[in-house]
């Protein structure tokens, strides 16, 4: 069984720990054993990204970008191989597991452009032959920590973003799925990065990301609320600079003038999809009366058709859920919600010819908004439906969350998709498309709880990633 390591200064080394990585749609697959990290081999890594940082820092653009460029065309090139490793390791299918490669290759092109486009500003004097110059530095040595869901394209495009400015990186994939992630550092380390820029510290999060959160210059983080939480009151006492990408409880609005196939197609990907395990996914239905049964039933039917099954299976639309626990916790919201009174099609776990984690996606109808299914993330294969009056209802239903993250209007109607756009309090709005399934050259990002700090993604990732230089400058 291969045995995947950790890349410290430049050098690929041995843990404390090694914990094997299983196939949610087969569970005797072994993707391969990944070793754990101690904390002080992170506080090693942070050593070893500070002292690259001076030379790296000063490279000229041109040298970050043919790195970036090379790990672009290899994850391109290999894009039929990733995408399998990726939906053996998460359960995703294989086209969203390929495609989410390629998606990694095209991040990777995209910031590889940003190194040459960075610039700065020059403002006229004020003060007689006082010019001021504006200018973008790294931002130092950046902490990447990365979920499951997207195990290679949410890596790229902050350790993308990151080199391409010049910072050095220290990072940690999520346990449940290393492969991908040892995959991205193997493949930018080929590329031509200088030992220590980049370093990998595989293991928990209880183990890895406390010393690192501690010794960085700013924490790039996608995972849970209570994760971002802890994270952010940790790096508020070493004043690191936080980047926080967290949940969703995204709302998809149909009005009863939606073109009703547009509306369930929305709805059966932006809910379903990817197994539900998107940040992004459609959670809460929010169905205007006229359109309300005749919507359901549709929604109903494609569910009844959809394949669910082993991610490695050309056939399968839906794969399996990442892991037992995972399972077990979409399981449990399901009944919450039909023990407080939501109508409920599918949402039972399934068999299938190899033991995995397998479940027929949930659709929970007759729900209101105050039911304990519409106010916490599930994430997983689950969506209630919400009955609402009229389009102002429909509007007060969708921003009644915590959550700000995306948000999906179906209508016809310029008049109510433009006020959706202006007031929906999401980060993210979508007109007749699903709330999931994202562009990799504009600005991600949500509001309230679900987000924190400036975006990542598209040049609006230089926020992050640079600190501003002021610099007045008198002959
Ligand atoms: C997408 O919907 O295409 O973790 C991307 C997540 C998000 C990314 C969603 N940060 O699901």
């Amino acid at each position: 069984m291969p045995l995947f390591k950790n890349l410290i200064a430049g050098e690929w080394v041995e843990g404390v720990t090694t914990t094997r990585n299983i196939n949610p749609s087969n569970t005797d697959d072994v993707v391969g054993e990944f070793v754990g990290a101690s904390a002080a081999q992170v506080v090693q890594a942070i050593a070893a990204a500070r002292a690259a940082f001076p030379a790296w820092s000063r490279t000229t653009a041109q040298v970050r970008a043919d790195i970036l460029l090379k790990a672009a065309d290899e994850l391109f090139a290999r894009r039929a191989e990733l995408g399998e490793l990726l939906s053996r390791e998460e359960g995703k299918t294989l086209p969203e597991g390929t495609g989410e490669v390629i998606r990694a290759s095209q991040v990777m092109r995209f910031f590889a452009g940003e190194t040459i486009r960075l610039r700065g500003e020059i403002f006229p004097p004020v003060r007689p032959n006082v010019t001021v110059e504006v200018t973008r530095e790294p931002v130092g040595i950046v902490g990447v920590i990365t979920p499951w869901n997207f195990p290679i394209a949410i890596p790229a495009w902050k350790i993308g973003a990151a080199l391409a400015f010049g910072n050095c990186v220290v990072f940690k994939p999520a346990d449940l799925t290393p492969a991908c992630g040892w995959a991205l550092v193997d493949i930018l380390a080929r590329a031509g990065l200088p030992a220590g820029v980049l370093n990998l510290v595989m293991g928990r999060g209880s183990v890895v990301g406390d010393p690192l959160v501690d010794g960085v210059d700013a924490v790039s983080f996608t995972g849970s609320v209570p994760t971002g939480r802890h994270i952010a009151t940790r790096a508020i006492g070493t004043m690191t600079k936080i980047q926080l990408e967290m949940g969703g409880k995204n709302a998809l609005v149909v009005l009863d003038d939606a073109d009703l196939d547009v509306a369930v197609e929305c709805a059966v990907n932006g809910s379903f999809y990817s197994t539900g395990q998107r940040c992004t996914a459609s959670s809460r239905l929010i169905v205007t009366e006229g359109i309300h049964d005749r919507f359901v039933a549709a929604v109903k039917d494609r569910l009844a058709k959809l394949v669910i099954g082993n991610a490695l299976n050309a056939d399968t639309q839906i794969g399996p859920v990442v892991d037992l626990k995972q399972l077990e916790s979409n399981l449990r919201y399901v009944e919450i919600g039909k023990r407080d009174g939501a109508v409920c099609t599918g949402g039972e776990r399934l068999t299938r010819a190899s033991p995995g984690f397998y479940m027929a996606p949930a659709l929970l109808a007759e729900t209101t908004s105050t039911m304990q299914v519409n106010r916490e993330e599930v994430f997983g294969p689950v969506a209630a439906v919400i009955r609402v009056r009229n389009y102002d209802d429909a509007l007060a239903t969708a921003n009644d969350t915590i959550f700000g993250l995306s948000s999906g209007i179906c209508t016809t109607s310029l008049k109510y998709a433009r006020d959706f756009q202006r007031n929906s309090e999401a980060g993210l709005v979508m007109v007749n498309l699903p709330t999931a399934g994202l562009d990799y050259h504009v600005p991600f990002g949500g509001r309230k709880a679900s987000s924190y700090g400036p975006r990542e993604q598209g040049s609006y990732a230089a926020e992050f990633f640079t600190v501003v230089k002021t610099c007045y400058v008198h002959p």
